[in-house]
C-alpha cells in the first residue's frame, strides 16, 4: 500500500477555505481517529472544536497527547452515531478499508444514513472514497458490499459518479449540496468533501 500524502489533508482544508467555509467557527468531529496523528492534527488547529471518536481503547493515551485540546471518546462511532445528541458542523470520516469488525462493518457504507441525523443545519463531510480499491478481486466480501453499497461494478469508479452518489444521498435524507471537491490522498483512495444545507 502506497504512504497517505498529508499534504492532501491541508490541500483539502485549503480547498474548504476557497469554497467560504468558516471553519474557525465550526464544530467538528473525527469517527475514526487511530492515534489522530495521520491527518487529525494536522487539521485540529483550524478548527473551533474537535471532538475524536476511536473504538480501540489502546490508542487513547496517543489520541490525548497528540490532540491535547480536543475531547476524546473510546465508542463504536457507528453505534453512536444512531444515540448521541450532538451535532457537528464538520464531520470527518477516515474509515478502515474493506469488511472489518467480524463481518459487520465494511468501509463507511453502515454510517449511512443515519450519519445525517449528526449534522448541523450547515455542515460539511468530509469521507474516504475509495475510487480504485487495492486488492478487490481477491476479497469478494468486500467486492460484494461494495456492489451493494453503490449499486454498481465496484472496481473502479469515476470521480463524477462518486460526487453524483452522495449528492443523492444527501438530497435523500433531507440535504442540499452545496459544493463538492475530490483531493487525492494516493492513487486510490481520495477525500470526498461535501457541503450541505437542510432542506426546510
Ligand atoms: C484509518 S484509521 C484513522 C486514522 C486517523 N484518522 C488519523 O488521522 O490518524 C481507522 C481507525 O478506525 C478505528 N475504528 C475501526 N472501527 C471503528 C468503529 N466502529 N468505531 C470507531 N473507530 C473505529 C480503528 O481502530 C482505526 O484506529
Amino acid at each position: 500500500m502506497e504512504p497517505m500524502d498529508k499534504g492532501a489533508i491541508v490541500r483539502t482544508f485549503d480547498g474548504m477555505g476557497c469554497h467560504g467555509a468558516d471553519l474557525t467557527a465550526v464544530s467538528a468531529l473525527e469517527l475514526f481517529g487511530r492515534e489522530g496523528d495521520w491527518h487529525t492534527a494536522v487539521y485540529a488547529s483550524r478548527v473551533q472544536s474537535l471532538e475524536v471518536w476511536e473504538i480501540n481503547p489502546a490508542f487513547e493515551p496517543a489520541l490525548r497527547r497528540n490532540l491535547p485540546s480536543a475531547k476524546i471518546r473510546i465508542t463504536d462511532s457507528i453505534v453512536e452515531v444512531a444515540r448521541t445528541q450532538d451535532r457537528f458542523g464538520l464531520i470527518v470520516v477516515d474509515n478502515p478499508q474493506a469488511v472489518y469488525a467480524e463481518g459487520r462493518y465494511c468501509e463507511h457504507f453502515e454510517l449511512f444514513p443515519t450519519v445525517f441525523r449528526i449534522a448541523q443545519p450547515r455542515a460539511i463531510f468530509l469521507i474516504n472514497v475509495n475510487l480504485r480499491p487495492y486488492g478487490l478481486e481477491a476479497n469478494r466480501p468486500w467486492s460484494e458490499r461494495r456492489r451493494n453499497f453503490y449499486g454498481v461494478a465496484p472496481h473502479a469508479l469515476a470521480p463524477e459518479f462518486v460526487t453524483s452518489f452522495y449528492r443523492a444521498l444527501a438530497a435523500a435524507n433531507g440535504f442540499e449540496t452545496r459544493w463538492s471537491f475530490l483531493v487525492p490522498r494516493n492513487s486510490f483512495i481520495s477525500y470526498l468533501v461535501f457541503s450541505v444545507t437542510k432542506n426546510h
